[in-house]
């Protein structure tokens, strides 16, 4: 049988990010800020190599003098977020942010989001303090589907969604195929389902925004083929072990 991935670390050496990440310090280039920064240490000395190799179950490993403990339950949460709530850890001007929603829930764990809505965007994102599996859900190598109902201002014509699905130049990144579906064409907006195997910083606004459509609303109503159709807004819950195979294995980590 195969062996899961803290298994196969435990047996052997692994990167220092990967070690932070699987061990729920953050997606693994936030690992490798925390080393770029100077705050982790191996058997008390600074790491100063991202590609340092580290032995869990003999190194002794802190992070801004916090030993990391290994072994560390995995927990992976679904939240439907509101709008108005910021889909990072924390905020320096004390805005709400979806941490805050699911330490409110109960969940006081080491967690974080993967990937980001934004603040005027709502639907399902997944808090977890799983980084391995939190990396391969947002790297596009995985094409991880996310989708979204969107509502824009105009109305959408044949020819820019036959762009779009195709793949356009957004600023500094040009996007790849996706799939859009219209939905609902008012007098002067469109509502549309688009579904992407990427997520680029305000990929939908800024792909809307090329053909003059202003996005008014904006939701995520699946990831990975599931809708969580039962987490209504603003509820937070634990993935059913099922959820929770279905997404290991998209993430190619089952
Ligand atoms: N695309 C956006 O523009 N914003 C989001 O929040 C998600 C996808």
């Amino acid at each position: 049988m195969r062996r899961s991935y803290t298994e196969d670390a435990m047996a052997s050496k692994v990167r220092i990010n990967r070690f932070l990440a699987a061990a729920g310090l953050g997606s693994r280039r936030k690992c490798e800020d925390l080393i770029r920064a100077g705050l982790v240490c191996v058997n008390g000395q600074k790491v100063d190599r991202l590609a340092r190799l580290v032995d869990p179950d003999n190194d002794v490993i802190t992070v801004d003098g916090e030993k990391i403990a290994w072994n560390q339950k995995k927990i992976i949460l679904v939240l439907n977020k509101p709008e108005g709530v910021l889909s990072t850890v924390s905020d320096s001007f004390n805005r709400k942010t979806v941490i805050d929603l699911a330490r409110e829930h109960g969940y006081t764990e080491r967690l974080f989001p993967v990937g980001r809505l934004d603040l005027d965007t709502s639907g399902i994102i997944i808090i977890t303090n799983d980084g391995e599996l939190a990396y391969r859900l947002m790297h596009p190598r995985f094409k991880i589907e996310k989708r979204y109902i969107v509502t824009v201002e105009g109305r959408v014509s044949q020819s820019t969604i036959d762009d779009l699905v195709t793949g356009v130049v957004a600023d500094d990144f040009v996007t790849q195929p996706c799939t859009i579906r219209v939905l609902k064409r008012g007098s002067d907006t469109t509502e549309l389902d688009i579904r992407l195997k990427e997520g680029m910083k305000r990929q939908i606004k800024r792909m809307f925004g090329l053909y003059g459509h202003t996005v008014v609303k904006l939701k995520r109503v699946a990831l990975g083929g599931m809708e969580f159709g039962d987490v209504e807004i603003g509820d937070i819950r634990p993935l059913t072990p099922a959820e929770e195979r279905h997404l290991r294995r998209l993430a190619k980590l089952a």
